[in-house]
């Protein structure tokens, strides 16, 4: 492969230079564009052919349906490994050592108490406002309580906003949850395990012992890490570019769970749920709603399918999946709704619309499924995939300030009106 791209522009030839990246991506470097042909720039809506960074931390293959975090297979990782420890890893670089590991389990402990003050904020939320909404104003809230935590050039305040953000985080999940159901705001079991934590924290009930379920505690263990990072999507990329005008960790991870909100991006296992509600009310027929999904004319998405990168079998539906029949035969939970699924998936699968668009199943088809069987309400769906990409956002946010890069500010194609003399409205 050649090193160089020719473009040709106005009769004039320039060489442009190619990276090549450890799994042999081709990338052609623009960044000298502008300057060699005088101010002539590239468009690209939505990004689709634009690399946005360098990184080493996620690799994924879209056509062979291939994820790995930091080279380590998700299949394995889902499989063997702790929510934490692929935290390190995807924050760090490496997989801890067991003194590392329970260092940084200490230090996240020692962060998991939220300035009482937060509860004051959380009271003037009414009990209707949605989670996403609500967690992503006390993530930016985390910056007033913490203001070292906007220090983004001294690695000592970066490790401190890190295992901040990671103890108080779950808290501020649980509170969102509690407070919209009623419940008393409380912390949690410094004793326990990261995920056992995070599953009592939501679930413990004020006048009862709460007792850890294995099989919940596995399966969140997997939803989480399956859900951890996935390169450059939605609220990644604005994790980075917020991060980039040097704004803090926690102002940064905001704004990236308001861009997870959308039913485009986190927000689509909500929406799959309750696009499978809708289906079996209106009952059960899924051959209507596949027509009303390939009719142009109908604004109607088949919800958890597709995906902007994989066109084949997301490698995280396929464990999902598995998964949410585990959940559910364990529980002895029988789910009309994982047959409506099922029974989707099976037509969209032999459908040459979907076929031809190579629309496959993704994260959010199945999730929601588990996620209803663990007694967690659905409008929460959203929060249980911030809680499992924080790592991710924390990781991609700290290789964006160690590489230094800069201020993400992209160029447009202005479109609109040339000069024109203004003429006031009270002069007439
Ligand atoms: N149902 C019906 N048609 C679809 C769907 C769908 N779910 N997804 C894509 N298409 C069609 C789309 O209409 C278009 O058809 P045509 O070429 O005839 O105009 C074609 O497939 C390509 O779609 P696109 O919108 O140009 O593709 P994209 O890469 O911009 O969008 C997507 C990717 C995920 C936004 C989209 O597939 C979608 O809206 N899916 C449903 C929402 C969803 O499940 N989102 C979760 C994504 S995975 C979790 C995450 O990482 O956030």
């Amino acid at each position: 492969m050649s090193n160089k791209a020719i473009l040709e522009i106005n009769g004039e030839k320039h060489e442009l230079p190619t990276f090549t990246g450890s799994e042999n991506e081709v990338a052609i470097d623009i960044s000298s564009l502008r300057a060699v042909t005088k101010g002539v720039t590239t468009i690209d809506p939505g990004f689709k052919n634009t690399g946005s960074c360098v990184s080493e931390i996620t690799f994924l293959d879209g056509e062979k349906g291939i994820l790995r975090y930091r080279g380590y297979s998700i299949e394995e990782l889902a499989e063997k490994a702790d929510f934490l420890e692929v935290a390190y890893l995807l924050i760090f670089g490496e997989l801890p050592t067991k003194e590392a590991l329970d260092k940084f389990h200490a230090d996240i402990k020692s962060e998991s108490i939220v300035d009482d003050d937060i509860r004051k904020i959380i009271d003037a939320f009414p009990k209707s406002a949605h989670p996403m909404g609500v967690l992503s104003s006390l993530t930016s809230a985390l910056t007033a309580f913490n203001p070292s935590s906007v220090n983004v050039d001294s690695e000592k305040d970066m490790y401190n906003s890190v295992v901040r953000i990671l103890g108080k985080f779950p808290v501020l999940v649980a509170w969102a949850m509690r407070k919209k159901q009623g419940l008393p705001l409380d912390y949690g079991d410094n004793s326990l395990g990261y995920v056992e934590n995070v599953l009592k924290m939501m679930f413990k009930q004020p006048n009862e012992e709460y007792v850890q379920n294995e099989v919940l505690v596995n399966a969140l263990n997997k939803l989480l890490i399956l859900h951890a990072d996935h390169e450059q999507n939605c609220s990644t990329s604005t994790v980075r570019i917020v991060g980039s005008s040097h704004a803090g960790l926690f102002a940064s991870i905001s704004a990236g769970i308001s861009a997870l909100w959308g039913p485009l991006h986190g927000g689509a296992n909500q929406a799959v749920l309750e696009m499978l509600e809708a289906i079996k009310e209106d009952g059960g027929d899924t051959k209507k709603y596949m027509a009303k999904a390939k009719d142009k004319s109908d604004p109607f998405r088949l919800m958890g399918f597709g995906h902007r990168v994989y066109k084949n079998f997301d490698p995280r539906a396929k464990i999902i999946k598995v998964t949410a029949d585990e959940v559910l035969n364990d529980l002895g939970v029988e789910d009309p709704i994982l047959d409506i699924a099922k029974g989707l998936e099976q037509e969209a699968l032999t459908d040459a619309y979907f076929i031809d668009r190579k629309l496959y199943p993704n994260v959010d088809f199945y999730s929601g499924i588990i996620y209803r069987a663990m007694g967690i309400p659905v409008e929460m769906f959203t929060v249980m995939f911030a809680l499992g990409r924080l790592p991710g956002w924390i990781g991609q946010w700290r290789e964006m300030r160690l590489r230094k890069e800069p201020i993400g500010r992209p160029r447009q194609i202005y479109t609109g009106s040339t000069l024109r003399p203004f003429k006031s409205v009270a002069k007439k």
